[in-house]
């Protein structure tokens, strides 16, 4: 399966959801069997290295990120199966780019049962106690994604 996670920068919230749900999937054994990978659906950072405080964050709980950011492109709505948004601005975006692909784009915390109806917030304004809420709920969020998609199709 190939997921891919969207959010505005992809600089924050994507490259961590992409890190995290990569170590979930080693940890169950099965991230051979996907491809996954993060954008943003802004440029502006394309070709940089995450945040630097969601780096730190990061590896402060022993997970590495690697992601260069780069923007959505056309091409991603052909090869991944679930584009996994971080909220509705988001989700407005892509939607309003991609209408008839509808069906593959849903909010990340859709996938997960105990986060319905809550988004991913945006850190990138706020303080690091925002970073270590993301990571934490992304960590949480991820996992649940990982068996959701693994129950449904692996
Ligand atoms: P992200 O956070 O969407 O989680 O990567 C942001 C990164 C950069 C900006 C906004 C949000 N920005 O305005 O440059």
């Amino acid at each position: 399966m190939n997921v891919l996670f969207i959010c505005l920068g992809n600089i924050c919230r994507s490259p961590m959801a992409e890190g995290l749900f990569l170590h979930h999937l080693k940890q169950l054994n099965v991230s051979e069997q996907f491809l996954v990978d993060s954008c943003g659906t802004g440029g502006w950072h394309s070709g940089e290295m995450a945040d630097e405080r969601m780096l730190r964050t990061a590896s402060g709980n022993g997970i590495t990120l690697t992601h260069r950011a780069r923007q959505l492109r056309p091409e991603d709505l052909d090869v991944f199966d679930y584009l996994l948004v971080m909220d509705h601005q988001n989700l407005k975006d892509v939607l309003s780019l991609y209408p008839d692909q509808a069906h593959k784009v849903k909010l990340i915390t859709d996938l997960s049962p105990a986060h319905k109806n809550q988004v991913i917030p945006d850190p990138y304004f706020g303080t690091m106690k925002g970073f270590e809420e993301v990571y934490e709920l992304l960590n949480q969020v991820t996992l649940q994604v990982a068996h959701h998609i693994i129950k449904k199709h692996l």
